[in-house]
Parts: C-alpha cells; sequence; structure tokens
C-alpha cells in the first residue's frame, strides 16, 4: 500500500503540460484560479481543508488563501501565483507555509508575490485580457475582488481600447480536461479504488446482526486511512433494513437486525481522486426469497451497463442497458406491467429507480464534465471514468410497493475507466456475486489484485 497521501505530490512536468493545454485554450482570456475557501464548521473550528480541484489541478499548490493567474499573452509571465508570505510566528500555530519563493521554486510559478497584493497586480495581469475565467459564486470575498475589475475596465476600456468585457466560468475549458484522466490520474484512482475495496471488505467481515450501522462506518473509515487514504470522499451509507430505500441516508444510527440486507455506499479518496463502491449484502450470509430475486436483477442490470461501455458508446448506453434490464426483471417478477419494451419507453420502473446509472468520478465524485453537448450525448472515450449503480428500492410505506418487496433496497455500484477494448472495471477487489456473498467461500477478507476487463 503506498505511503500516507500527504506525501503525493503532482510531477512538476505533468503539471505544466496541463497549464499549457490550458493556457492554449484560454484563447485571449486570462484566467483567475482562487484556492478553496476556508470554511467554518462552528465557531472557530475550522472544517478541514481541502485544495480547489481545478487549482490543485493545474498547480498542485496545496495552501489556503491562493490564487494563480494564467495569462497566455504573457510569453514570460504565463503562471503567477499570489500565495500566504511565510510567517514564522503564524507557522507555529498552523504548519509551514511554501511562501513567495516557494511557489517560485516547488510549483515553477513565473512569478509570485503575497496574496495581500492580488488587488493591486490584478489590473495589470488582466489588461491586455478580452475576459476573466473566473468561477463567480464559490467565494464572496474573490467575486467582489473580480467584479471591481470588471467596473474598473467598464470605464477606462473605451480610452485604452483593450480590458476584459466579459466573466465567463472556466469550468467549461476545465470539465472537458478532467473529464478524460491522464496516467498519473488513472494510478491515482485505481490506488483510491483498491483503498476503498479493503473498507468495504473490512466493512463486511465485521457485520453481524447487532453491529451498529455507525460501527461498519468506522471500520471503514478506519481501513481508508490505514491503506493510505484520506479518508472518505463522500459521507459513507450505511443503510441496513429499510433504510436502503433511502438514497442518501447517512445518519448510520441504526443497529443491523438478523434478516436485514446491508447497503453501504462508501468511497475513499487519495492524492485527490474519489472512488465510489456500493455493495449490498444479507447481514446473516444468506439471502431471503425476496431479496435474492432483487439482488439479481440489479445484478444482471449491472453486467448489462457494463458491457454498454465502450469507446464511441453514448454516456447514457449505460443507463439505457441497465434501466431495460430493470424493466425485464420487473416484469418478471409481477411488479410492473408488460410488455418489457412498453414499460422500458414509459419508464415504469421509476418508482423504484428513479437516478441515472451513472456521473463522471475523478477529483470530485460527482466529477466535473458534460454529460451532453450540443444536444448530442458526449462520447465515451478511452480514459473517461464513470460510475454504474443500478439499484431497486422499495419503500416501506409506498402504494406502488408489493408486500414480497417492501423495504428493500439494493444497489451495486462499480467504477469503470474506458479503455481502447471497452472498460476496465477498477472496483473488483470486493466481491458482487451474491454467491461469494458475506461469509461464503471466502469472497470477502481476501484480497484479490485482478483488475477484471469487462470488454
Ligand atoms: N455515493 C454517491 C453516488 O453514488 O453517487
Ligand atoms: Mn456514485
Ligand atoms: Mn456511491
Amino acid at each position: 500500500m503506498p505511503d500516507h497521501d500527504r506525501a503525493v505530490t503532482e510531477p512538476a512536468d505533468l503539471l505544466a503540460t496541463r497549464r499549457e493545454r490550458f493556457l492554449e485554450r484560454l484563447g485571449s482570456g486570462v484566467a483567475v484560479l482562487p484556492a478553496a475557501p476556508e470554511l467554518l464548521r462552528s465557531r472557530d473550528t475550522e472544517i478541514r481543508f481541502r485544495q480547489d480541484n481545478d487549482l490543485y489541478y493545474l498547480t498542485g499548490f496545496t495552501e489556503p488563501e491562493a490564487v494563480a493567474v494564467l495569462t497566455p499573452h504573457d510569453p514570460e509571465h504565463r503562471f503567477t501565483l499570489f500565495v500566504r508570505p511565510r510567517d514564522p510566528a503564524r507557522e507555529r500555530w498552523a504548519g509551514p507555509r511554501f511562501g513567495v519563493q516557494g511557489a517560485r521554486e516547488r510549483f515553477a510559478a513565473d512569478a509570485a508575490y503575497p496574496i495581500e497584493e492580488l488587488e493591486e497586480r490584478l489590473p495589470d495581469l488582466l489588461a491586455p485580457a478580452d475576459r476573466i475565467l473566473f468561477a463567480l459564486g464559490m467565494d464572496e470575498g474573490m467575486d467582489r475582488i473580480v467584479i471591481e475589475q470588471v467596473a474598473r475596465f467598464r470605464t477606462s476600456r473605451p480610452r485604452k481600447g483593450a480590458g476584459p468585457l466579459a466573466v465567463e466560468d472556466p469550468g467549461e475549458i476545465l470539465g472537458h480536461m478532467r473529464l478524460v484522466k491522464d496516467r498519473l490520474e488513472i494510478e491515482r484512482m485505481r490506488t483510491a479504488a483498491r483503498i476503498t475495496a479493503a473498507g468495504h471488505r473490512a466493512a463486511m467481515a465485521r457485520a453481524a446482526p447487532g453491529i451498529g450501522e455507525w460501527t461498519l462506518e468506522a471500520v471503514l473509515e478506519h481501513a481508508f486511512r490505514e491503506t493510505g487514504g484520506r479518508g472518505p470522499a463522500y459521507p459513507p451509507i450505511v443503510a441496513s433494513g429499510a433504510n436502503a430505500t433511502v438514497l442518501h441516508y447517512v445518519t448510520n444510527d441504526r443497529r443491523i437486525e438478523d434478516g436485514d440486507l446491508v447497503l453501504i455506499d462508501a468511497g475513499a479518496e487519495y492524492g485527490m481522486y474519489a472512488s465510489d463502491i456500493t455493495r449490498t449484502f444479507p447481514v446473516s450470509g444468506r439471502f431471503t426469497e425476496p431479496q435474492r430475486e432483487i439482488y439479481d436483477v440489479v445484478l444482471r442490470a449491472l453486467e448489462a451497463s457494463i458491457a454498454a461501455v465502450r469507446p464511441g458508446a453514448g454516456a447514457d448506453a449505460p443507463h439505457r442497458a441497465a434501466a431495460r434490464t430493470l424493466c425485464e426483471g420487473l416484469v418478471e417478477l409481477g411488479v410492473i406491467e408488460g410488455p418489457v419494451e412498453e414499460a422500458v419507453e414509459e419508464e415504469r420502473y421509476k418508482p423504484f429507480y428513479m437516478h441515472r446509472t451513472s456521473h463522471w468520478l475523478g477529483m470530485d465524485v460527482h466529477d466535473v464534465g458534460p454529460y451532453r453537448e450540443g444536444g448530442e450525448e458526449v462520447r465515451l472515450e478511452p480514459g473517461m471514468v464513470l460510475t454504474l449503480e443500478p439499484a431497486l428500492y422499495f419503500a416501506e410505506e409506498a402504494d406502488t410497493t408489493p408486500d414480497r418487496y417492501r423495504g428493500i433496497g439494493v444497489r451495486i455500484e462499480d467504477v469503470a475507466l474506458v479503455t481502447e477494448e471497452g472498460c476496465d472495471l477498477l472496483t473488483r477487489d470486493v466481491p458482487v456475486d451474491a454467491a461469494r456473498g458475506r461469509g461464503a467461500g471466502g469472497g470477502v477478507g481476501r484480497s484479490e489484485s485482478g483488475i477484471r476487463d469487462s470488454g
């Protein structure tokens, strides 16, 4: 297993390549990319700082109170970094800073200044640009600074004949870049998936009637940290019994009972990259018949969605494949009326499956990047990473729920990397096969390195 990811840093040449690609796409724009804001948990206690993904993707810089300015028009100073200056007294309390010199030497900034000089220096950096690429609405302080610049250029532009006219979201360019993962990103995502699978295996091994959902959450988090992850990439869902029919159940405060299914949706973060795995298993090691019927339909839908992942397929192809298979299963089980074709057309599965099958995965768990463009589905390409997460939820109270399935919720989620041939599942270090589930045949608790090529 890797060293703890505090030690992870991005190779300088890779960051430089990403910046060059980004600069090329800026045209005559200038990008202003701030660090993530520091957020309070309560009173004077902060939430642990995590860098803004776009800033990290382009610079690798890890500290708060920083702004990168990328200026394609300036041949010598294309990358300027504003950072917190060194301050021995403050560093005693909050840890070391890279400082202005560190920004140049460690992060290859062409120019670096104390963050206090940002407002004074921005006008010169922005003057040759026709637009500012900046994400409005994330940080009020930064919004104010950028809006003041726009107002200033509105009055000076008519006489000077230059200066930015508009603010544009950089997410358009960065979303496309981040959608197709480079070699290092794929490596990170494989590691995040392995760490996540280790957590799931540990939680499955610990699960038993009488154990609290919270204990399995603790087991997951322990394994994530111990095997090199930063912690969960999103709040883990440990949902037993009917809690599994609540899509984003995160209270995790029920004691698991004999006969329950347990749905765990949890993903570790490693080196700023998320994984996202869901497994559903019977706590006692044996499914009841109705549980098994539902599980098998969802597993077939997962397999159908996996088969739909290949280069050139539409981003919605896995969802279409999963929805059709779920319909087939629900018609067979008498939950909805056929014929299947009509059931698919009319989305009769919707009361039991109300979300999509896939989302992009990367630095964000619901990662950036378009699903549709110009009225067309985005086509899958090698290097894209997406989840496949078909499910069926039979809410206890709902009128539409047949008695036989009341309170059953099953979701199975894998992560697929699109390859030249089809896809690699990054997440099969934890089994999905019901027959090999908890307690049976060594399916759990064993470390398996095989990553199956499903193409
Ligand atoms: N864990 C959130 C999701 O599966 O989308
Ligand atoms: Mn997901
Ligand atoms: Mn998930």
